[in-house]
């Protein structure tokens, strides 16, 4: 069964009020998103293998760990997810990066798929699929569906704000896949937007709105 990964750290809580704000304009609201990547990084990589290295230091030699060197890969969801990507990558810079394109038709909710690309190795690696935004879960569904068909079983999501249907759409469709999440919100309103949420993530992050 996967996991299900509230981050109540302080500072996650903090730039996720921020980054709610209405007022809050497309510099700092990229800024922000890229920040939170970077600490969520922190919690996805929380059980990353170990082995056991000896390096010198200036004053003797020290038994000590480096990273078994698990290979990662980091997809995001288009738009939106992209803003993640180089928050993540600050910590993790030897994940190859793949690209899932999906958009919400308005009308049926459902995910329009219109681009993919994953690394050609991807079946051998542990994939972090990102996006900033849980709604009803669609989108997410789809990219987990997407990497499964590349051959690559290890999943963790992570997203930003999710609603309680986007969790159980997940959870139900591909109960392997851990969730990493910031924040859950209430519902989901009659528009499919995450309520209290924070507006479109795509058109914040890009001004296209
Ligand atoms: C947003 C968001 C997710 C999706 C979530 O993308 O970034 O990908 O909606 O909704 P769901 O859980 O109901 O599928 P959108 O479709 O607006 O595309 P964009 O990022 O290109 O603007
Ligand atoms: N996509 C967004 O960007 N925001 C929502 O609230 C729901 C879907």
């Amino acid at each position: 069964m996967g996991r299900l990964i509230i981050v109540e750290h302080p500072l996650v809580q903090h730039k996720i009020s921020l980054l709610r704000d209405k007022n809050t304009g497309t510099k700092e609201f990229r800024e922000l998103v890229q920040e939170l990547s970077t600490l969520m990084a922190y919690e996805v990589t929380r059980d990353l293998p170990l082995c056991d290295i000896e390096v010198e230091t200036p004053v003797a030699k020290a038994k000590t760990k480096t990273l078994e060197g698990k290979k990662l890969a980091i997809v995001p969801i288009l738009r939106a997810g992209l803003g993640m990507v180089d928050g993540m990558m600050s910590l993790i810079p030897s994940a190859r990066i793949g690209h899932i394109g999906l958009y919400r038709d308005p009308m049926t909710l459902k995910p329009v798929d219109y681009y993919s690309k994953l690394p050609p190795d991807v079946s051998e690696r542990d994939v972090i699929i990102v996006d900033p935004m849980l709604a009803t879960g669609g989108s997410a569904v789809e990219a987990c569906r997407i990497v499964k068909e590349a051959g690559c079983m290890r999943i963790r999501l992570v997203c930003l704000i999710a609603a309680p249907e986007g969790i159980e759409a997940v959870s139900k469709l591909h109960p392997d896949v851990d969730i990493f999440l910031a924040a859950v919100d209430s519902h989901l309103n009659e528009h499919g937007y995450i309520v209290p949420g924070l507006g479109d993530a795509g058109d914040r992050l890009f001004g296209t709105k």
